[in-house]
């Protein structure tokens, strides 16, 4: 009821009646219009490449958090937008004619970047709207443009600067950018996020998920300056065939057409000079010498710089080549076998949202030590740390979209998510040489809608980078035993991808060594996902389920059967850790764990760990490279 109580009315003799019917009359028109009340309505939120790269003024920390399972901070008692929600992070006074129900300062903090489920056991489970508040410091400078940046929000989130809405956002692992500029001032600052987790029968991903729905500010969050006109989008790649031509272009925002744009390379004394065309982009193509091309063995990253007008970036960029030929799949002209695991963003240990350095190194150091050379990073977008680490560490990625198992297939609405999720992802991450496949999906049906959903974003990913390759993880039929990988999406795909669970979800480990394969195309084949699930510690016979037994043997007979399948060209078996999954609640084994890792959560090593590690070290599956 306290929306109508915090207005003052002309008519305050008049009773209860009139005044709901005055009111709604002035105000309805203005709420109906979608979700913001505010006097401007907040631009859309941009992409910006190498925002990690950029000066920040880092906002990580602890933020006041108010739960709110109805959204009454945003909503009135009847469903309609607030002018005065807790997004004015207002503060009581003594002589206010109305109750203030909230006060972020009094409320307990919870950390950002981090997801809120492991942060207090009461939040474990919360599915819904949690409100975050955090105060700051800025001096607004001449000829300087601020941006909110957030590295990630589960699921939707809106913002507010000192009251004022900012942007609003649906994704939960891509990162955007908000323009606070007008919203500002000059010292003493406040932002106000409202983050819902709820899952959506019409999100991307949808309703079910087999992994945990971890809500909140899951990513960094900070404060990115940058001149009137800037760099927004760029994308710099070695071009495919012999010569050594770096090509990509540069997109300035907010730029008059003719503006030059520099990109130099100083390692290799290698510099162009070029000027935006009308749609504010300048195409970039030059040689250079003695380049030296980003590859697992030698993962070597230059120093580029990118200049214009007033703006600047100093990216760390590899240089490397993929493509297929025929069922090859060649890495700098050369074939190459895809030596991979699976792996959720995880963070190990102490469970919850990777999000840290450290959680990068510590996962990708477990796949280089058990002798990998790729990395299948599932089902979504992982964070920039995990990228910058596998350009660092020399690990070939393969990054998707979470188009995971059934969405609304058929309803434009989802696709236009999906898309734009895809744009943030490859718009933020396009230069990261460890990226050489786009995924667009995961076990999703061999429906028709379905089909012309995912061509659709194959397309738009051609479309955006041109120098990757478009894979998904495609189910497949079974007949007698023979798996059959006929799925029509593969024909929209350069290189397929396969899960299959031979020896845990049908048959036994030994039933592999009778599996034959038939794959309708002619194309590099990735079984991208196939293993079986262990509780660390627990031991017995092979035939015994759950014990590292079981699954060491799983993976025994699979890697025989995978070496009988000619055009395989890579593998990552589900999966490198165990991860937290609300379908997983056997007692005592699995405890709401997927327990497929092959390294418990808690960093112990299963038996298959030493199985799989002997197999890439020593070459013995997959063609040798
Ligand atoms: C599926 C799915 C994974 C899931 C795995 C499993 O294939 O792609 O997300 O975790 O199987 O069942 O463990």
């Amino acid at each position: 009821m306290d929306s109508f109580q915090s207005l003052r009315f002309p008519f305050s003799g008049a009773s209860l009646a009139v005044k709901i019917f005055i009111l709604s009359a002035i105000v309805a028109p203005i709420l109906s219009h979608g979700i913001s009340a505010q006097p401007s309505p907040a631009s859309a939120p941009i992409i910006l490449t190498g925002a990690d790269r950029r000066p920040a003024i880092s906002l990580n920390g602890d933020w006041g958090a108010i739960l709110d399972p109805y959204f009454s901070g945003l909503f009135s008692f009847h469903h309609q937008e607030k002018a005065n929600g807790w997004f004015l992070n207002r503060k009581a006074k003594p002589d206010d004619p109305f109750p203030t129900e909230y006060d972020f300062a009094k409320a307990p903090p919870l950390k950002v970047p981090g997801d809120w489920n492991t942060q207090r056991d009461s939040l474990l489970y919360y599915e819904g709207p949690i409100w975050y508040e955090h105060d700051f410091t800025y001096h607004p400078k001449e000829n300087t443009r601020l941006y909110l940046h957030v590295g990630a929000a589960n699921y939707r989130s809106w913002f507010w600067v000192n009251g004022k809405k900012v942007c609003e956002h649906e994704g939960g692992f891509t990162s955007f950018n908000c323009e606070v500029t007008q919203a500002v001032h000059d010292g003493a600052n406040f932002v106000v996020a409202a983050v819902d987790n709820t899952r959506l029968e019409d999100g991307v991903p949808g309703l079910e998920t087999d992994w945990w729905n971890y809500g909140g500010l899951t990513r960094a969050v900070s404060l990115i300056e940058v001149p009137r006109a800037f760099i927004d989008q760029y994308d710099l790649h070695l071009a495919r065939g012999e010569d050594a031509n770096i090509e990509g272009w540069v997109h300035l925002e907010d730029a008059q057409p003719g503006a030059t744009v520099e990109v130099e390379i100083p390692a290799l004394s290698a510099r162009t000079s070029t000027t935006i065309g009308d749609d504010g982009r300048a195409v970039i193509r030059f040689p250079v010498q003695g380049l030296e091309r980003w590859s697992p063995d030698t993962p070597k990253l230059y120093k580029v710089n990118l200049r214009a007008g007033q703006d600047a970036i100093e990216d760390l960029i590899g240089f490397r080549t993929i493509e297929t030929r025929g069922t090859e799949i060649l890495l700098n002209g050369k074939p190459v076998f895809l030596r991979g695991i699976a792996i959720h963003a995880e963070a190990p240990y102490r469970t919850g949202r990777a999000n840290t350095d450290k959680d990068a190194e510590t996962l990708l150091g477990w796949a280089k030590e058990l002798g990998c050379n790729f990395v299948r990073l599932a089902h979504y977008p992982h964070d920039e740390t995990m990228l910058r680490a596998a350009d660092r560490m020399g690990l070939l990625v393969w990054s998707e979209n979470p188009v995971y198992w059934a969405l609304q297939f058929d309803n434009a609405s989802v696709f236009q998510k999906a898309e734009h999720q895809l744009e943030e992802e490859i718009g933020t991450s396009r230069n990261h040489a460890a990226i050489i496949l786009w995924s667009m999906a995961n076990e999703t049906p061999n429906t028709e809608a379905r089909t012309h959903f995912i061509e659709s974003l194959a397309s738009k990913a051609r479309a955006l980078d041109s120098s990757r390759l478009i894979t998904a993880a495609l189910l497949v039929r079974t007949q007698g035993n023979t798996k059959i990988v006929d799925d029509t999406l593969g024909q929209a795909l350069d290189v397929i991808g396969t899960n299959e669970y031979v020896g845990w979800y049908e048959g036994h480990p030994e039933s592999a060594d009778t599996t034959e394969w038939h794959i309708a195309y002619q194309k590099p084949l990735i079984m991208s996902e196939f293993g079986g699930g262990a509780k660390a510690g627990l031991h017995g016979a092979d035939q015994d389920r759950w014990t590292e037994e079981y699954q060491a043997s799983i993976y025994r007979h699979q890697l025989g059967m995978l070496n009988r399948i000619p055009q395989l060209r890579g593998m990552s078996p589900w999966c490198l850790m165990d991860f937290r999954s609300p379908n997983r609640p056997l007692t005592g084994i699995q405890d709401e764990f997927n327990r497929k890792g092959l390294i418990s959560d808690q960093g112990q090593k299963k038996a298959a760990f030493s199985i799989l590690q002997k197999a890439y070290l020593d070459k013995s599956v997959g063609k040798p490279d």
